[in-house]
């Protein structure tokens, strides 16, 4: 369970030259990171951008000396970043040539419930499912993910997970690092746990339903305890908690402070200074932290509540590169003076045994709730236990409006898609949908932890006129 109190092991047992370590297995950190590659798409007459997936098998040695069996999309392990402009229009291409049924969902893109992936549609080993939609949403990282029926989890932690990212005049405009994979980082930050013959090591009882699959080992980008150069400058990184369960509170060693100039949807209004980044599955922080006073040395980022470095960072010999913040990143009109609105309750329930929502298991011949299009409604989603879960909503971009009657935190004032429920908390977002789900394809809201959501942590929904 998430603790409110400041865990500092790590961060006080080490020094960025790893001279006062005191963890018995430290990683040593000798493998690069590796960043996922651009997918490149066809360009159609029509102007619209073709990428082809090909979700397939793969083997990847993570651990020295072993063979993991992996799974991926075009490569053995995650799949390459598609990177693609507001309104451009897509034409995706998703190819099965896994054993099993799969599927792809775009997590936290704002497409009709009829081009997303979810558990009512499967891709037939040998298949290919081909959809067609137009980007229109503010800049971000989203991802992609499988959203198999109640194996979820089992695929993404064989390894089925890219980013998305989505570029519009704020993010092609601003002063801020842009070049990707230089000083502009991006992160998946997933933890696995292996079997002794080095295979990954899924799901193995209740316990494991009930609390989430995690593992001892860190993975960045597919890479065990990576590091990374980087110039004495301020770098952004874009972060992905791909994990099917951990949740993570990121920090520097020296606990120094960076900045988070967007969510999960959207930039935030302003830069918010902080110290450490509190990030559950299926969400993602983009910060950039100013490293130019460290020419010649290294840096851990690494993980408070778990009580880990994961990411050396070694600062380039060089001179230090100046660079001030934009003040203000963006304006956020969306869910502004909502006078009336419809109030939609969502209770998280876990018992032994037994996840659902409203009392409900997920019932794929069931509809739970029917949205008006395009109309601003309140949801208020209540975690009356002590377990937290990350509450994700298919479809939309959302605006945290309130946590159990207060502000929402500042580095929350952007758009959202997944939001975490702390033990007893009760949070309220307007939401709205700007495009249509129907009972074949219903849209879904659900626990982001993957055992959860697998288990019946679920709900369907549809949007219409
Ligand atoms: Cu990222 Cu319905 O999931
Ligand atoms: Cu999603
Ligand atoms: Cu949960």
């Amino acid at each position: 369970f998430v603790k409110l109190g400041l865990i500092t092991s790590w961060s006080t047992f080490l020094n960025a030259d790893n001279t006062k370590q005191k963890i018995s297995v430290f990683p040593s950190f000798s493998k690069p990171l590796a960043i996922p590659p651009i997918l490149k798409p066809k360009l159609l007459k029509d102007g619209t951008k073709e990428y082809n997936l090909n979700v397939q098998e793969g083997i990847v040695e993570f651990l020295n000396g072993s063979k993991t069996k992996t799974y991926g999309v075009n490569i053995d392990f995650l799949g390459p970043t598609i990177r693609v402009n507001k309104n451009d229009t897509l034409k995706m291409n998703v190819k099965n040539s896994l054993k099993e049924e799969t599927v792809i969902h775009w997590h936290g893109l704002k497409v009709p419930g009829k081009n997303d992936g979810g558990p009512n549609r499967s891709i037939h080993p040998n298949d290919t499912w081909t959809t067609q939609f137009q980007i229109n949403q503010r800049s971000s990282m989203c991802w992609y993910h499988p959203h198999t029926h109640e194996k979820t989890g089992e695929q993404v932690f064989k390894g089925i997970s890219g980013l998305f990212i989505i570029d519009d005049e704020d993010s092609l405009n601003l002063d801020i690092p842009k070049n990707y994979g230089i000083d502009d980082i991006p992160l998946v930050v997933q933890d696995r746990r292996f079997d002794t013959q080095g295979q990954f090591l899924y799901k193995q009882s209740m316990h494991d339903t009930m609390m989430g699959v995690t593992g001892n080992f860190s993975l960045i980008n597919g890479i065990v305890d990576p590091y990374v150069k980087v110039s004495a400058k301020t770098i952004r990184f874009r972060i992905l908690n791909g994990s099917n369960a951990r949740i993570y509170r990121f920090m520097f060693n020296d606990k120094r402070a960076f900045y988070q100039i967007a969510g999960d949807s959207s930039f935030l209004p302003k830069p918010v200074k902080m110290t450490t980044l509190l990030l559950s599955p299926g969400e993602r922080a983009e910060i950039l932290v100013d490293l130019s006073d460290l020419a010649g040395k290294g840096i851990l980022f690494g993980d408070e509540l778990g009580g880990k470095p994961l990411l050396k960072i070694f600062v380039k010999d060089e001179k230090a590169q100046k660079y001030e913040i934009p003040k203000k990143l963006t304006t956020i009109n969306e869910y502004k003076n909502i006078i009336e609105a419809n109030v939609r309750e969502f209770e998280l329930n876990i018992r032994p045994g037994w996840l659902a929502i409203n009392g409900k298991q997920m019932d794929m011949k069931r509809i739970d709730e029917i949205v008006p299009l395009g109309k601003t409604e309140i949801w208020r989603i209540k975690n009356p236990q002590r377990m937290p879960h990350p509450f994700h909503i298919h479809g939309c971009s959302f605006k945290i409006i309130s946590r159990n009657g207060n502000k929402p935190y500042l580095n929350e004032s952007g758009l959202k898609d997944t939001v975490l429920l702390l033990s007893n908390e009760t949070v309220n977002i307007a939401v709205k949908f700007e495009y249509e789900s129907t009972k074949k394809y219903p849209y879904m809201y659900h626990c982001h932890i993957l055992e959860h959501e697998d288990a019946g942590m679920m709900g369907q929904f549809i949007v219409k006129k």
